[in-house]
């Protein structure tokens, strides 16, 4: 049987977001995802709360994907879920209700690296841009990842550089705490550096061998100077946040530009596509759009909505595994240190 219209329902709760999206073939018919916003008050993501909000949030998250995508269950070809990288009690809660709805709609169930999910979610239709063609270097840059991957195909990929401490992320949070900012402070270090003069303050650049990332010196770095400075002026981070922000954001983004161009000169591939949260960071995306005109590269960023966690991306991985009937068993439990 030739099967014209595919539609799979797709879960992804590996961390902080519960989120549900159902996809006819590679177009999104909908993309719900509830963040939890319980973690903000502890600064970072408290792992045991995350699980209860999944539970909160699951069936709420995919009735209202069906009902957006106006499909009724009846209809679903496939379901699709996160098996892993991520927080163990996190994925369990998918990884159940997965395995569950299959079995009570008796229809295959595929288990997804959210890795790997990350990078194919540049194929998602969309009709503002085409998707990278292979072979192409990806890059996931997020609050739990930062790894640049050789694509050579949908599923044949390696990883040739991550981070060996902090993600990049962490490396935004942690700073933007450091100055008083609220968690995620990412976004907020992205706006105040806008402002500001990213050579007012000098970080030295983490040294590591070839392609991978270290970002917890950096992290010390900006307390001590900042621990050091107020002593003296106890004013210190409110009279020069933005100049601060800017010269962190500035670091951050020379240490990805430093390893892109490394990773290019190593496998003399031009095309590169990001992805992950810290994709949508102002500096990163300028850069990489110069690198376009400076070194003649290709340079794909997908919409944010497919940026960040989310599980539209997990429901395009799910179909072209579906197209490769690559399927599980009801014996699959979540793998939270699972790779590519
Ligand atoms: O992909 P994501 O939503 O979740 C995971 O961590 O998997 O990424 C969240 C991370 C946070 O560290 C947040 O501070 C960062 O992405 N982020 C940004 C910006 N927007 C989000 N970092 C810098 N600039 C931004 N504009
Ligand atoms: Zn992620």
């Amino acid at each position: 049987m030739k099967l014209e219209n595919i539609y799979i329902l797709a879960i992804e709760s590996s961390c902080d977001d519960t989120a549900c999206s159902i996809l006819q073939n590679n177009v999104v018919l909908s993309n719900v995802v509830a963040t939890q916003k319980i973690h903000e008050e502890y600064g970072g993501v408290v792992p045991e709360l995350a699980s209860r909000a999944h539970q909160q949030n699951i069936v709420p998250v995919i009735d209202s994907a069906l009902k957006k995508a106006n499909i009724t269950k009846k209809q679903l070809n496939a379901i699709a879920f996160t098996a892993g990288p991520g927080l163990m009690g996190s994925l369990l809660v998918g990884v159940s209700f997965a395995k569950s709805f299959a079995l009570a709609l008796n229809i295959p169930l595929i288990d997804v690296n959210h890795m790997q999910g990350h990078l194919l979610a540049h194929f998602i239709k969309d009709n503002d841009s085409l998707p990278p063609l292979f072979p192409f270097l990806g890059m996931t840059i997020s609050g739990g990842h930062t790894q640049i991957v050789t694509v050579t195909d949908y599923f044949k990929m390696e990883v040739i550089g991550e981070t060996i401490d902090d993600a990049i992320g962490e490396a935004f949070d942690k700073s933007a705490k450091t100055l008083g900012l609220p968690y995620p402070g990412g976004p907020l270090i992205d706006k105040y550096a806008k402002l500001g003069n990213p050579k007012a303050f000098h970080f030295t650049k983490p040294k590591v061998d070839g392609l991978n990332f270290s970002f917890s010196g950096f992290k010390t770095a900006v307390l001590y100077l900042v621990q050091r400075e107020t002593k003296l002026h106890p004013n210190f981070v409110s009279e020069n946040l933005n100049d601060l922000c800017a010269s962190i954001q500035h670091t951050l983004v020379h240490i990805v530009l430093d390893k892109l161009k490394k990773a290019v000169a190593q496998t003399g591939i031009t095309t590169i596509a990001i992805g992950g949260g810290v994709s949508a960071n102002s500096g990163i995306r300028e850069m990489l759009q110069n690198t376009e005109k400076r070194f003649g590269w290709t340079v794909h960023i997908p919409k944010f909505e497919y940026t960040t966690d989310n599980a539209a991306m997990i429901g395009i991985t799910g179909y072209y595994k579906f197209l490769n009937k690559e399927f599980t068993n009801l014996k699959i439990t979540a793998s939270p240190r699972s790779k590519i």
